[in-house]
């Protein structure tokens, strides 16, 4: 069994449209427990170190620019397998993979305007916890 924590952060599309409560609710309802929660502005800076392994790609300005341009809701989640469990609740980043009753088969069309962003591994779960909440949070 493996009790571990994840780093999940409603994307500033996502509390626009007010999915904050439905995505809560889903993680709830599945078993998990919200160990840290807020809601914040991203800053330019935050927003680079966060999503440096795609400073190399094509859309990187365009990734910044969208997460630092408005509030996201940024959370810790606890549970079993929750990393990956919680990448399923998701949907995949592509529109054409993310199924139906998924966070991103339910409420998004695109790759980038997709609702919600989680850790995809044990390492980048403890990096972004530790980026968005202190080392105090892992
Ligand atoms: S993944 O899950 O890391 O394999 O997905 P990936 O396709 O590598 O995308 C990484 C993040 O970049 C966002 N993205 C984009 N933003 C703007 N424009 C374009 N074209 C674009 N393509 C991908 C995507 O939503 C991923 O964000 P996060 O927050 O990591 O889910």
């Amino acid at each position: 069994m493996a009790i571990e924590k994840t780093f999940l952060m409603v994307k500033p599309d996502g509390v626009e449209r007010q999915l904050v409560g439905d995505i809560v609710d889903r993680f709830e309802r599945k078993g998990f427990t919200l160990c840290e929660a807020k809601l914040m502005t991203i800053t330019e800076d935050l927003a680079k170190q966060h999503y440096a392994e795609h400073s190399e790609r094509p859309f990187f300005g365009e990734l910044v620019d969208f997460i630092t341009s408005g509030p996201v809701f940024a959370m810790v989640w606890e549970g079993e397998n929750v990393i990956s469990v919680g990448r399923l609740m998701m949907g995949a980043t592509n529109p054409l993979e993310s199924a139906p009753g998924t966070i991103r088969g339910d409420y998004s069309t695109t790759v980038s305007h997709n609702v919600i962003h989680g850790s995809d591994s044990f390492a980048s779960a403890q990096r972004e916890i530790t980026l968005f909440f202190g080392e105090e949070a892992l």
